[in-house]
């Protein structure tokens, strides 16, 4: 079975300081992966990485069965991969379902289905009675379900979480919680059974 995530001697360094360090990882798909370790140890420079927003100085790495090189197929796989990253690049004089629908026309999703998803999302993260407020009015738990709902909107097969409930109440915390391990083990909108993974990287 392809592996959501395979690195091979993956490092980063910045000048002189060495951010990641021959990572070795394997993990598997449909699975929650948790990746602990005090301030500074790398976690947030491996997850942009992974997702493709900054190159490794060494090593390799596959995800979803796909090397991601800077080739054509690592956009492919960026279609596929969700993420929460850990400072939120949110847009402030939007609302949060101006926003969603902007993310979900990114992905090039059909209208129809980024209504659908939108609703069922807001309605997930209780954001449904916030309507009328702009992202700039948000709470910052509220900013951070508003990324985690942007993040599934393209009903990804692989999900990043930068700390993913860092401000997010106890409730929320829990539906989200519960709604990754569905997703990890049933498909949602797109239909391939048992193939969705996650990662997330919490605090120690
Ligand atoms: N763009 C950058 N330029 C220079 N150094 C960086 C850069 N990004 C991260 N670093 C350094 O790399 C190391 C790892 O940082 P990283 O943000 O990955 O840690 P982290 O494990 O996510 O920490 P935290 O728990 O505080 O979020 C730190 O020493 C940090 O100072
Ligand atoms: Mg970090």
């Amino acid at each position: 079975m392809t592996l959501a995530i395979e690195t091979n001697a993956l490092t980063r360094r910045f000048g002189n300081l060495c951010a990641v360090d021959s990572l070795d990882l394997r993990v598997e798909r449909s699975k929650f992966y948790g990746f602990l370790g005090p301030n500074g140890a790398g976690k947030s420079t491996t997850i942009k990485i992974l997702t493709g927003l900054l190159a490794p100085t060494h090593g390799s790495m596959r995800i979803l069965g796909e090397t991601m090189d800077g080739s054509e197929k690592t956009l492919e796989i960026k279609r596929r991969i969700g993420v929460v990253p850990e400072n939120l690049a949110l847009f402030d004089n939007l609302r949060a379902r101006e926003y969603l629908t902007f993310i979900g026309r990114m992905y090039l999703l059909p209208i129809s289905t980024v209504r659908e998803r939108c609703q069922e999302l807001l309605t997930m993260m209780n954001l449904e009675n916030e309507e009328k407020k702009l992202v700039i009015e948000y709470s910052h738990g509220m900013k951070k379900k508003l990324a985690l709902a942007a993040a599934l909107i393209p009903n990804p097969d692989l999900l990043f979480l930068d700390e993913p409930f860092e401000g997010v109440d106890a409730v929320s915390s829990r539906v989200s919680h519960r709604y990754g391990w569905l997703m990890a083990r049933e498909p949602w909108h797109r239909e391939i059974p048992g193939q969705r993974s996650g990662i997330q990287r919490l605090h120690s």
